[in-house]
């Protein structure tokens, strides 16, 4: 069911540093910050040759990443996101599988303005999995 690996997300609690660390120790392609106000984050990408990384800081009150930093304080490895062809058709098989699904289960358009769901990590090896549509 699921493709290619689309990118990994990291929670940053300094985006422009983390942006500097990305585009000039490690010489990345980094994209321009991108709010996201529907997902409470603000995002931005590092593209590589074969993958992507997302780098995310919490935006506005109750972002779902803000926890997640307080437990983290100085960031970490947030999710990984999967390519799927059909997002209602993985999603339906998912949950007939017994992995449950996070929100109310119909999917949001993601960062790419594609529509994503998130899969408790409880059921992926303590890993909080994205999948998307592309
Ligand atoms: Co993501």
């Amino acid at each position: 069911m699921i493709g290619r690996l689309n990118h990994v997300a990291i929670a940053v609690p300094d985006l422009d540093a983390a942006v500097r660390q990305y585009r000039d120790i490690l010489g990345a392609n980094v994209t321009p910050p991108l709010d996201l106000p529907d997902h409470g984050v603000t995002t931005v990408f590092v593209n590589l040759p074969n993958t992507k990384i997302e780098l995310l800081l919490p935006l506005g009150e109750g972002s779902p990443i803000a926890k997640f930093l307080d437990k983290n304080p100085s960031g970490g490895m947030h999710h990984i996101c999967y390519e799927v062809d059909d997002i209602f058709a993985a999603r339906d098989k998912l949950i007939s599988d017994g992995a449950r699904v996070l929100g109310s289960g119909e999917p949001k358009n993601g960062a790419h303005g594609k529509p994503v769901l998130f899969l408790h990590p409880k059921d992926f090896s303590g890993t909080l999995v994205e999948i998307e549509q592309v």
